[in-house]
């Protein structure tokens, strides 16, 4: 099963890359976290290496979402770019947790939601690479039962979980720990720390953002909205469905 699963993600990032990359245009390209987008730096380190496309692809620019991504694209010999030198990315690939079938994500389940989004949103295009078992039937909140990631200041935490029970009727939203590797709370690396909100079925994610993210002490939060053009969804089989 586990390999399936593998290839399911393989089949997906490959795809995204081969039908979204266009060789003469884009030059600065976003990598973003996660176990899918594995895929898509090996595929971006596969353009480098054959003699058909690698004229094209020594110009590619990679910039990273965090430093498991980072450390993704300097594993695959492509070269590492940062944000602050490219504010302007031609194209983003990125994984998912959950992907509603109005394009809406919700991201931030390996923690790197912050810097995903600077990247995303500074694109002109944004391709999610998934598997299967990431894309909803209708509501976000269906199949990713593990809430919506939000990441905040460390010293306005209370404050945060406090406001989402309070304001906003969040019942169950707890501080991300990073047991059993390490007692105490998970840091991003951005030195902050993770909340994840429980809300159930969520019908309208971008007024969901909008309150989570008037909270004071809040970074980011983990619903993308109105970011991604596409979404590839790799199956069991082999087969690559596509939304968008
Ligand atoms: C990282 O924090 C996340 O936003 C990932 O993009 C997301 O969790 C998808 O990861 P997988 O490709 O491992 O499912």
């Amino acid at each position: 099963l586990h390999s399936t699963l593998e290839e399911a993600k393989r089949a997906a990032a490959y795809r995204a890359v081969d039908e979204n990359l266009d060789l003469q245009r884009h030059r600065v390209i976003g990598v973003g976290s996660g176990s899918t987008v594995i895929y898509v730096a090996e595929r971006l380190g596969q353009y480098l290496l054959d003699p058909k496309f690698s004229i094209f692809a020594s110009q590619f620019v990679c910039i990273p979402t965090g430093f498991q991504s980072k450390e993704l694209i300097l594993m695959n010999g492509l070269q590492l770019g940062s944000i602050d030198q490219y504010p302007t990315v031609d194209i983003v690939f990125d994984g998912a947790d959950e992907v509603d079938a109005n394009l809406q994500l919700i991201k931030g389940g390996g923690g790197c939601l912050f810097q995903e989004k600077l990247v995303s949103t500074s694109a002109a295009k944004f391709v999610v690479v998934a598997d299967y078992r990431k894309r909803s039937p209708k509501y976000l909140g269906t199949n990713w039962v593990k809430g919506v990631p939000i990441e905040v200041v460390p010293s306005g935490y209370v404050r945060v979980l406090k406001d989402l029970k309070v304001k906003l009727k969040c019942e169950n939203a707890v501080l991300r720990q990073g047991a059993p590797a390490k007692a105490g709370p998970v840091v991003t690396d951005n030195c902050n720390f993770i909340i994840d909100a429980h809300f159930g079925e969520i019908e309208d994610p971008a007024k969901l953002h909008q309150d989570i993210k008037m909270l004071v002490g809040v970074v980011e939060t983990g619903l993308f909205i109105d970011n991604a053009s596409k979404a590839y969804f790799g199956n069991p089989d082999g087969s690559v469905d596509l939304l968008g």
